[in-house]
């Protein structure tokens, strides 16, 4: 049911933890399955994403889509992280089952999220980035379905 690559991310998931004074935090939730997923960012000053932890309290597919998410992000510009949509990190897992695709998303939004944080921070706007869902219990209110 699950690709090799997802479960290696899920056994042995990369970037766990927490970064200090990170540059932005993202903390997004799933209203249904109740999974949360926080993301820290360490951006440098020309912009590149230095380094990239992720903690997740969810289900298997949200522990390897996170670890992959914050693999595919390392390194990259900040547009460029933008382009790390939940498909990016699907395809870079060899796929998901389909009831399993909402926990990809999660993933999406925590990086989306902490790039708002971080370009709220520096007083910038970062282009093709939309404010996210700034508390996680929003969602439960929308009734919002993924
Ligand atoms: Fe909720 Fe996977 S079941 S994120």
């Amino acid at each position: 049911m699950y690709s090799e690559k997802v479960m290696d991310h899920f056994n042995n998931p990369r970037n766990v933890g927490e970064i200090e004074n990170a540059s932005g935090v993202g903390t997004v939730g799933n209203a249904k399955c109740g999974d949360i997923m926080r993301i820290y960012l360490d951006i440098d000053q020309s912009g590149i994403i230095k380094d990239c932890k992720f903690k997740t309290f969810g289900c298997g597919a949200a522990v390897a889509t996170s670890s992959m998410a914050t693999e595919l992000v390392k390194g990259k510009t900040v547009q460029q992280a933008l382009e790390v949509t939940n498909k990016a990190v699907m395809e870079a897992l060899d796929g998901l089952p389909p009831v399993k695709v909402h926990c990809s998303l999660l993933a999406e939004e925590a990086i989306h999220a902490a790039l708002w944080d971080y370009a709220e921070k520096n007083g910038i706007v970062i282009e093709g980035l939309k404010k996210p869902k700034k508390d996680i219990h929003e969602g439960e209110e929308d009734g919002e379905e993924y």
